[in-house]
């Protein structure tokens, strides 16, 4: 069962899986009515919020159920603004939600009620909210900074550049690995930086180097010869990724380096990597290359099609 896409609804598939089998989920989840993706049991399309809220909070505690007790879940989702609901018949949802950075392609022109028009939704933190009430350890809020975001024709507030992470986990104690992601500190020496975590690393790739493990911080390269003096500290929780597309892909798809952390520090190697939303299969993408496994939910087989031909591109695989 592990290395597939079961092509199904998320919460119908996920029942079909075993307790405690899976050490993270990394997912983004369907942005709340945005974009049509053509069935009728796709998240996303819910007449408010809540609705919408609540189907996710019933997947993710089927999701829960899944993980081992040390499991985590990161769950990327942006945010949205209410619209004005006077676009009767429009194809768009931009008269009624409109979030920043993503193309639009949803049907209900009306506005959501209770909401002004221009008013955020706040979806992001209902969600979390939701989940925390439903038993989740709400761990994190990690910001995804993107240099490169759509740009938007407002002026009154500023373009929007960010999405969340959230790191969730299913018990208060759980595994992440910090040092497999700790990052390097630039242009400081070690001694005089009073952040320096004097852990001992294990051996990391970065700038295509293989650096050694040292326990003085200092990390001294394979060859020996040169010694790359950049002390190592704990990740910090504003994350700065440009946006990335799938050409084959015809909705929102993160980008690898962008969960490459989540699966790092959430996983270890062999371990398996669930994702109930996977679109074109970026998950399962990253969790092979970092030597781990994933089992993957998509609800659309044009989907499933696309994320398997990348699988197999990607890594020269047959799963
Ligand atoms: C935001 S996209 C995921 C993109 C993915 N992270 C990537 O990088 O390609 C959300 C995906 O969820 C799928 N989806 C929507 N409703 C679903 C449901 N009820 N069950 C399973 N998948 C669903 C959509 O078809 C879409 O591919």
């Amino acid at each position: 069962m592990i290395n597939v896409i079961h092509t199904g609804e998320a919460l119908c598939e996920l029942k079909k899986l075993a307790d405690k089998t899976c050490h993270c989920c990394v997912t983004s989840v369907p942005y709340f009515n945005l974009r049509d993706y053509g069935h009728k049991e796709q998240i996303g399309l819910e007449k408010t919020p809540e609705e919408y809220v609540q189907k996710l909070v019933a997947i993710f505690g089927e999701v829960k159920r899944v993980l081992r007790d040390d499991g985590t879940l990161w769950l990327n989702i942006g945010d949205s603004y209410n619209g004005s609901g006077k676009a009767k018949g429009d194809k768009t949802v931009q008269n009624r939600v409109q979030v920043s950075n993503r193309a639009s392609h949803a049907t209900n022109p009306t506005k959501i009620d209770g909401l002004k028009a221009k008013d955020l939704i706040g979806i992001p933190w209902m969600l979390a909210f939701a989940l925390r009430n439903d038993g989740w350890y709400l761990r994190q809020d990690i910001i995804w900074q993107k240099p490169n975001p759509m740009p938007e024709s407002v002026t009154d507030r500023c373009t929007k550049s960010h999405e969340y992470i959230f790191l969730l986990s299913k018990s208060n104690k759980y595994y992440f690995d910090s040092k497999a992601i700790a990052e390097p500190v630039e242009n400081t020496k070690p001694n005089h930086d009073n952040q320096t975590q004097k852990t001992e690393l294990r051996p990391q790739r970065y700038g295509g180097k293989k650096y050694t493990a040292n326990p003085d911080v200092f990390c001294r390269t394979k060859s020996g010869n040169a010694y790359d003096y950049r002390p190592y500290r704990n990740k910090r929780s504003v994350w700065t990724c440009p946006t990335a597309n799938f050409k084959d892909a015809h909705f929102a798809v993160y980008p690898e380096k962008l969960i490459l952390p989540c699966i790092k520090a959430g996983c270890p190697e062999g371990g398996i990597v669930l994702d109930p939303f996977m679109g074109s299969g970026t998950t399962a993408v990253v969790a092979r290359k970092l030597n781990r496994n994933y089992i993957g939910i998509e609800l659309q087989p044009k989907n499933v099609e696309i994320a398997n031909k990348r699988i197999r591109n990607e890594l020269g695989l047959f799963e």
